[in-house]
C-alpha cells in the first residue's frame, strides 16, 4: 500500500537530547512532608475532600492522597505496558496493516523505550512512596480501562483487534490530562512527584503530535468496512481512558474504617456522571477536533455515537 506523497514531519526530532529516559536524572523522594507537602494535589483528589473522609482525619485524608498516587502510577504502568507498546511494537516491527513512512517506523522504537521508561519510572516511584509513608500499595489488579479496551475488541473480529489497540492509543495519547498538566506545577506536592509527571508530560507532547500524525495516515487506509466497525468504538476509548476506576477507588477506601454503604455513598457522590462527562469532553477536546479535521464527524453513525455518549 502507497502512502502517496503526504509530507511526514518527524516529530521525534532530537530524541537523544530531550527524551526524558535520555536526559532525566532518577527522581529520588526525599521527606518534604515535614515542610507540609503532600504526594498529589488535594483538588485532584476528591474522595479525600468527601466530609466523611475529612472526618476521619487528616491521616484518613493523607491516606487517600497516596493511595490516589499509587492507582495513577498503577494506571501508568498498565497503559504503557499492555496497550502503548503493544500498539507501536507493532508500528516498528511494521505489523499494522497499514503503510507509513519509515521515519514514522523509526520513532516507533523510541516511542517505546520512552513509554517502557515511563512505566518503570512510576513503579518505582510507587515503591519509593510505599517505602517513606508505610501505606501499602493494593495489590496489582486488572485496570478498568483495560477491561473495557478488552470487552470492546472482543465485539471486534479478531483480525481488526489489534487495529483498536491502535485506534485507542491514538486516543489516549492525544487527550490532555489533567493531572500532566496540574502535578508539574503545583509547589504542594512532594518534588519527586512532580517531577516524573513533568518528566512524562514533556515526552507526551512529544508522543501527542506523532499520533495526531500517525491517525492522518492510519484512517484513510481503513476500508469503508473496517472504518464501520471501528469508528463507532472511538467514544468509547474516550470514556474508558477518562471514566473513574470505582472497584480500584472501592479498594482504596476499603483500607479505612467505613462501611460499605458509606463507601458506596461516598463514590457515587463525589463522581456523578454529569461531572464525569464534563471533564471527559474537556480533556478529549483535542482529540475529537483530530476526528473532526478527518472528517469522521461529518459521518453520522460516528457523530451519533459521540453524541450518544454525551462528549458532543
Ligand atoms: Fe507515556
Ligand atoms: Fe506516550
Amino acid at each position: 500500500m502507497s502512502v502517496g506523497v503526504r509530507p511526514v514531519v518527524r516529530k521525534l526530532q532530537n530524541w537523544d537530547a530531550k527524551a526524558s529516559v535520555r536526559v532525566k536524572p532518577r527522581r529520588m523522594l526525599l521527606d518534604e512532608e515535614a515542610i507540609g507537602r503532600v504526594y498529589f494535589s488535594p483538588e485532584l483528589v476528591p474522595i479525600a475532600q468527601h466530609p466523611e473522609v475529612v472526618a476521619l482525619g487528616p491521616e484518613a485524608v493523607r491516606a487517600m492522597q497516596v493511595q490516589h498516587l499509587y492507582r495513577y502510577l498503577d494506571f501508568t504502568t498498565q497503559l504503557e505496558l499492555e496497550v502503548v507498546n503493544s500498539a507501536c511494537r507493532d508500528i516498528a516491527l511494521g505489523k499494522i496493516r497499514a503503510a507509513f513512512p519509515d521515519v514514522m517506523r523509526e520513532d516507533a522504537f523510541k516511542l517505546c523505550t520512552d513509554e517502557a521508561h515511563h512505566a518503570y519510572f512510576s513503579d518505582d516511584m510507587k515503591r519509593q512512596v510505599a517505602g517513606a509513608t508505610g501505606i501499602r500499595p493494593a495489590e496489582l489488579e486488572t485496570p478498568r480501562f483495560l477491561e473495557r479496551l478488552r470487552a470492546l475488541q472482543d465485539e471486534l473480529p479478531i483480525g481488526l483487534r489489534p487495529m483498536a489497540e491502535l485506534l485507542f492509543t491514538v486516543v489516549s495519547e492525544t487527550l490532555i490530562s489533567s493531572i500532566l498538566c496540574q502535578i508539574p506545577k503545583d509547589k504542594r506536592v512532594v518534588s519527586a512527584v512532580r517531577h516524573i509527571v513533568a518528566d512524562h508530560a514533556e515526552d507526551e507532547g512529544r508522543h501527542s503530535a506523532y499520533f495526531a500524525q500517525l491517525f492522518g495516515y492510519l484512517w484513510p487506509q481503513l476500508s469503508a468496512y473496517e472504518q464501520a466497525l471501528l469508528g463507532p468504538q472511538l467514544p468509547h476509548y474516550v470514556l474508558a481512558f477518562l471514566s473513574p476506576d470505582h472497584a480500584a477507588i472501592r479498594r482504596s477506601l476499603e483500607s479505612l474504617p467505613l462501611e460499605r454503604p458509606a463507601i458506596e455513598r461516598i463514590i457515587g457522590q463525589t463522581y456523578p456522571t454529569p461531572k464525569v462527562l464534563a471533564s471527559a469532553r474537556a480533556a478529549a477536546l483535542v482529540t475529537i477536533r483530530l476526528f473532526e479535521y478527518h472528517g469522521l464527524m461529518d459521518k453520522h453513525q460516528f457523530r451519533d455515537e459521540f453524541s450518544r455518549l454525551r462528549l458532543l
